[in-house]
């Protein structure tokens, strides 16, 4: 799996995917997007890989958002399709992805980086991260996710003062409010975050695969309904046989 603007390494069923543009503190432009896009079609039908996490290149930058120069120029219609496609094609990809996604937040998460962030399924964040959505700077607002996942996230109060003032959260007060589950030094962050891939390894791929699903739902009408589907056709896996047997047995499962 080679990309142009990622960097890609697989180790323990773990795929680290590093977005690598970090002259332009690794910001999204379409190059990246494009990447991401085909990393996570790729991923789908890629039996080596079970877990994902994200991070950014270089000690400063997850990723400092859209890329401004690149939309600088752009008028309503090309700013709505940027919005649109980047959203299908990235954003809504990882977010519905069934494999698990990290982000390892070890920098700043800007506008789109902080959006990138919270379509990943949880997020930890190196001490020196700095999260925030600063489009209304521009005379923007968040356009890949940012006004629906971040109220998600922290609740609506905090979301709005957040993206009105555009400050940026330090990691320590993204971890009390709820935007990263854990804040841990630089240095150890990939490891953490390799730890913590390597525990739901060891876990049924399939039942996560259906947790993701039913979990993004539980703010949707039918999300009850899901998980009673969900939980239902799990019965006829073979994972669910080698679970019970194991408990029974008294060892550990050996999933597929
Ligand atoms: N787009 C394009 N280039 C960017 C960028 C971005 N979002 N963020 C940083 N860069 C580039 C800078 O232009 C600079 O390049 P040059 O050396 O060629 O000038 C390089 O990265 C280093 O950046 P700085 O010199 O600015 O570094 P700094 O340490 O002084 O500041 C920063 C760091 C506070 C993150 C600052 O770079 C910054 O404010 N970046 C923009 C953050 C932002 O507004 N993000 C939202 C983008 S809009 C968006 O994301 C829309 C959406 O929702 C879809």
């Amino acid at each position: 799996m080679t990309y142009e603007n990622l960097l890609v390494e697989v180790e323990n069923k773990i795929a680290v995917v590093t977005l690598n543009r970090p002259q332009a503190l690794n910001a999204l432009n379409k190059g990246i997007l494009d990447d991401l896009s085909s990393f996570f079609d790729d991923v789908k039908s890629n039996d080596d890989i079970r877990v994902i996490i994200l991070t950014g290149a270089g000690e400063k930058s997850f990723a400092a958002g859209a890329d401004i120069k690149e939309f600088a120029s752009f008028n309503a219609e090309e700013g709505k399709q940027l919005a649109a496609k980047g959203q299908e094609r990235v954003f809504n990809k990882i977010e519905n992805c069934t494999k698990p996604v990290i982000a390892a937040v070890n920098g700043f998460a800007l506008g789109g980086g902080l959006e990138l962030a919270m379509s990943a399924h949880f997020r930890i964040a190196s001490t020196n991260a700095k999260l925030g959505l600063p489009e209304v700077t521009l005379g923007l607002i968040p356009g890949y996710g940012g006004t629906q996942r971040l109220p998600k996230l922290i609740g609506k109060g905090r979301a709005m003062q957040a993206i009105m003032t555009a400050d940026m959260f330090t990691a320590e007060r993204a971890e009390q409010i709820g935007l990263v589950n854990e804040v841990v030094e630089q240095a150890n962050l990939l490891a953490r975050a390799k730890e913590i891939a390597g525990k739901i390894t060891k876990n049924s791929s399939i039942a996560i695969g259906q947790a993701i699903t039913a979990i993004n739902s539980y703010d949707k009408p039918n999300g009850f309904d899901i998980e009673i589907a969900s939980f239902g056709y799990l019965f006829e896996e073979d994972d669910f046989k080698e679970g019970t047997t194991a408990f029974v047995e008294k060892r550990k499962p050996n999933f597929k």
